[in-house]
């Protein structure tokens, strides 16, 4: 998968790109990510990348030049036509479900504001759609692009090491995610719940859906609405 972001700020994506699975699927070229700065499509001795808002307030916009040729350019790079995404407050609520929306894509473009934002008139034209990480606001839309990327790149195929761990995370079958336990056996007198030690895979199995199950209905109630148990699943509380 290809992702180009637009942004002043590509250290908190180098940032991303440096760490974990993330960083060893960038590396070994699973996901390709390309920043492009609008500080570098500046003409001016300033390197001037904001501008003030028609109508007067406080804050200011990103300067539109700047910031159009470096779409242009992410655009020119991307050897598909990437989906544009912008981040702001404003857009669609990011879940596991979009996550696994926008990962079926070939190439994203993500761009990122300052300021107080980008002017109506680059959305309209530039951007297929507003996504937001969540009701709070942040400085900038780089952290939003790192979750996306991150959320993202962790279901390509071959980033994570064992296949099976993207089908097994939280949100994947609609529940949050059961609890988990290494070595050792007891810490401070609380022991490993004794079903995990039994070797019996049906009954571990079993024991994580119904904690699952149990987790969700007390933490996020509003998600088992949503959420319909496999025949697998049905069975498997059966027994
Ligand atoms: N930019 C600022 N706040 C944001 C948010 N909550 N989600 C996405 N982009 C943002």
């Amino acid at each position: 998968m290809r992702i180009d972001v637009v942004t002043l700020f590509p250290e908190f994506i180098a940032a991303l790109l440096g760490c974990g699975v993330t960083g060893r699927g960038a590396v070994r070229g699973l996901i390709e990510v390309a920043c492009w700065n609008p500080r570098d499509y500046t003409h001016d001795r300033h390197q001037t990348v904001d501008d003030r808002p028609y109508g007067g307030g406080p804050g200011m916009l990103m300067k539109v030049q700047p910031l159009r040729d470096a779409i242009d350019a992410a655009r020119a790079a991307s050897p598909q036509r990437a989906r544009s995404i912008y981040l702001s407050p404003q857009g669609r609520r990011l879940d596991q479900a979009g996550v696994r929306e926008l990962a079926r894509e070939p190439a994203l473009l993500l761009v990122c504001g300052r300021y107080e934002g980008i002017d109506e008139r680059l959305i309209e034209a530039e951007i297929d759609e507003e996504w937001s990480i969540g009701d709070y606001v942040l400085s900038g839309g780089e952290l939003a692009a790192a979750v996306i990327i991150d959320a993202v790149a962790r279901l390509a195929p071959g980033v994570l090491g064992n296949a099976a761990s993207a089908e097994q995370d939280s949100f994947a079958d609609g529940l949050l995610d059961c609890p988990h336990y290494t070595r050792p056996e007891a810490i401070d007198g609380r022991q490993v719940p004794g079903v995990l030690l039994s070797g019996d895979h049906a009954a571990i199995a079993r024991w994580r859906l119904k904690q699952a199950l149990g987790r969700t209905w007390l933490r996020r109630p509003e998600l088992l609405a949503g959420v319909g148990l496999d025949a697998q699943r049905r069975a498997l509380l059966d027994e």
